[in-house]
């Protein structure tokens, strides 16, 4: 059987809402006959559901954790500062989880040492992080000041990173905008961003590329523009149905072009580095794969996911099938234009080409089914431009975020399309990994050790298919704030007790493993693999033990820090009126 999923929502609702949905009788919620097997025919990836492959990755191959600033740095109006989208939206009442907000965090801000002391255990080859715009520039316009208290801290981070042999992989834009810029321009809805975002984009190759050589433009524009300005789920949390994400997804395409340029000609001669995007994709694999219909549906969504910015990066324009489907579904709403942006010929060799790697963040799987969406004419969105349906098999593991289902055969597949469709470009895998609940305080995430061990043996097969992987990045180092979902979701190698101020981190059972496979740069053999499982798992229980008497530990920590001293003045108090007291007496 497979379930409908989101039909017209980016995340999927949790299945069991889905099946109540069907019992009362939603008729879209569809329930398929699952056919896996049919799936095989796919001429390169013939042995996509093939058992595990034992082998090492290429020399040199390198592996990482990633992270970034507004989910992990907190010290939100810290050093001077300025506001993002995210500190104002997280601030605001009912738009996220519980109210949690970023504003403490990880507190990555006063952790460097700490923090790089865990990738050093981990034994990492690059660390991914972002550099918080406003920071560095508190209204995101650098004519109006540079805090250079947020460069010193970006300094010492890299300069840490370097001195323990871990190379920096920076992210510029993972979605904390300049409040500013938002209020004042509309933020990525506005053509002067690109402007504002390319002079940012210089002031850190000018104060960092001497040592940083691996620069992403963006993370993931795809939700920053479909979940920022088309549902509002995410900051600024603006609801332009149907053309607010293509109008910021058309900005962010330019200013990354922009950047591209400006490393290009001002830096790379000097710096040497390489600069790309990291751009995020779930796989779509038809549900019929003897069905003509279904199979260009689930290209469609690939297109609309990855392709939408991948496309014009590298051949310079939007996928032909998106400016059909949006060109003829504007037509039906009687607009005398698409509602996605076109590009202009200049534009279009302006952009192409403009990427050195590419970054892929890459989670999960849908089975995707043509359905067609007569929208009322005047409502339109993104998700019914598409024409399809999402569903997913309710066997595929799902042990966090409700959107995340298990299906490692699906990243070999994406990895393959991208060989396929552009070109086999240098790729880096920047985000892949599982989250649980928060009310999960068990560190022996054996079913993240699985979800990372298949996938990357996906991955693994993927380069023996011809794919041109060079590194990878598990995501994410730490449990950190997970946006519209606060805390709720815990992606991290390592725990992070968000009850204690401190915010210590502990080793999950993952981290045992993730390591070995470093170690040996992939998978020698199943007797060693097997018991990289085994004391993995074993290991983690004195951690657990560590993490049950915390409570006890922040106990004794306030007992010490706060109590005693209060004792110690009101004694001190007490004796000094009582000598007074004495001596008035005697006098
Ligand atoms: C992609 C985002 O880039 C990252 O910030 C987030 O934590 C993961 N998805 C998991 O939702």
């Amino acid at each position: 059987m497979l379930v409908d999923c989101c039909v017209f929502r980016s995340r999927p609702r949790p299945i069991r809402t889905m099946v109540a949905h069907s019992a009362g009788g939603v008729s879209h919620v569809l329930m398929l006959v699952l056919c896996l097997s049919a799936a095989e025919d796919f001429d390169w990836t013939k042995n996509v559901h093939s058992s595990f492959y034992y082998g090492t990755f290429p020399s040199g191959f390198s592996w990482g954790a990633g992270s970034s600033a507004y989910q992990t740095e907190g010290a939100w109006d810290r050093d001077g500062k300025g506001l993002s989208i995210w500190d104002v939206f997280s601030h605001k009442n009912g738009k996220i989880q519980q109210n949690d907000t970023g504003d403490s965090s990880c507190e990555g801000y006063f952790k460097i040492k700490d923090d790089v002391s865990l990738m050093k255990e981990l034994k990492l080859n690059h660390y991914r992080f972002s550099i918080s715009w406003p920071r560095l520039i508190p209204t995101g316009i650098k004519s109006d000041h540079v805090n250079e208290k947020g460069i010193q801290y970006y300094n010492h981070l890299i300069d840490n990173l370097l001195e323990n042999k871990i190379t920096p992989i920076v992210t510029l834009y993972h979605w904390d905008l300049p409040q500013f810029l938002q209020e004042k321009y509309g933020g990525w809805q506005n053509i002067s961003i690109v402007h504002h975002f390319n002079e940012f984009a210089n002031l850190c190759f000018e104060r960092f590329g001497n040592r940083v050589k691996y620069w992403n433009t963006f993370n993931n524009p795809w939700s920053a523009a479909v979940e920022g300005y088309e549902t509002g789920e995410h900051a600024p949390g603006l609801k332009l149905r149907g053309t607010g994400a293509y109008k910021a997804a058309h900005h962010m395409i330019k200013a990354h072009a922009k950047v591209w340029h400006t490393y290009d000609t001002q830096w790379r001669a000097k710096q040497k580095g390489l600069i790309g995007i990291s751009l995020s994709g779930d796989w779509g694999e038809p549900v019929d794969i003897s069905n003509q219909k279904d199979i260009e549906a689930a290209e469609r969504y690939v297109q609309f996911y990855l392709g939408w910015f991948a496309t014009p990066i590298f051949h310079g324009d939007y996928p032909q099938v998106m400016k059909d489907f949006i060109g003829r579904k504007s037509a039906q709403q009687g607009l005398g234009t698409s509602r996605l942006p076109a590009f202009s010929p200049q534009e279009k060799s302006y952009i192409k080409g403009t990427c050195d790697f590419l970054g892929i963040g890459h989670f999960t799987t849908r089975y995707i089914t043509q359905k067609n969406d007569p929208s009322p004419r005047g409502s339109s969105s993104f998700f019914t431009d598409r024409d399809l349906a999402e569903l997913v098999d309710p066997r595929w593991p799902d042990p966090g975020s409700e959107w995340l289902y298990s299906v490692p055969w699906g990243f070999r597949r994406l990895l393959n399309f991208v060989k396929s469709q552009y070109g086999n470009p240098m790729i880096y895998v920047t985000e892949n990994g599982v989250s649980e609940k928060m009310q999960c305080t068990e560190l022996c995430d054996d079913w993240r050790i699985q979800y990372y061990k298949d996938y990357i043996n996906e991955m693994l097969k993927a380069i023996r298919d011809g794919v041109n992987v060079r590194g990878y990045t598990a995501w994410s180092l730490l449990d950190k704030f997970e946006w519209d979902e606060g805390y709720s979701e815990r992606f991290g190698l390592y725990y992070v007790d968000f009850r204690n101020k401190n915010k210590p981190r502990y080793p999950k059972a993952s981290v045992q493993f993730y390591k070995r496979i470093i170690g040996s740069n992939g998978f020698p053999n199943q007797r060693e693999v097997e018991n990289w499982k085994r004391r993995a798992v074993e290991t983690c229980s004195s951690s657990n033990q560590l993490l049950a008497a915390d409570p006890l530990t922040s106990h004794m920590e306030m007992v010490t820090e706060i109590v005693v001293p209060t004792v110690c003045t009101l004694s001190i108090l007490l004796c000094a009126v009582f000598l007074m007291f004495l001596l008035r007496r005697h006098d």
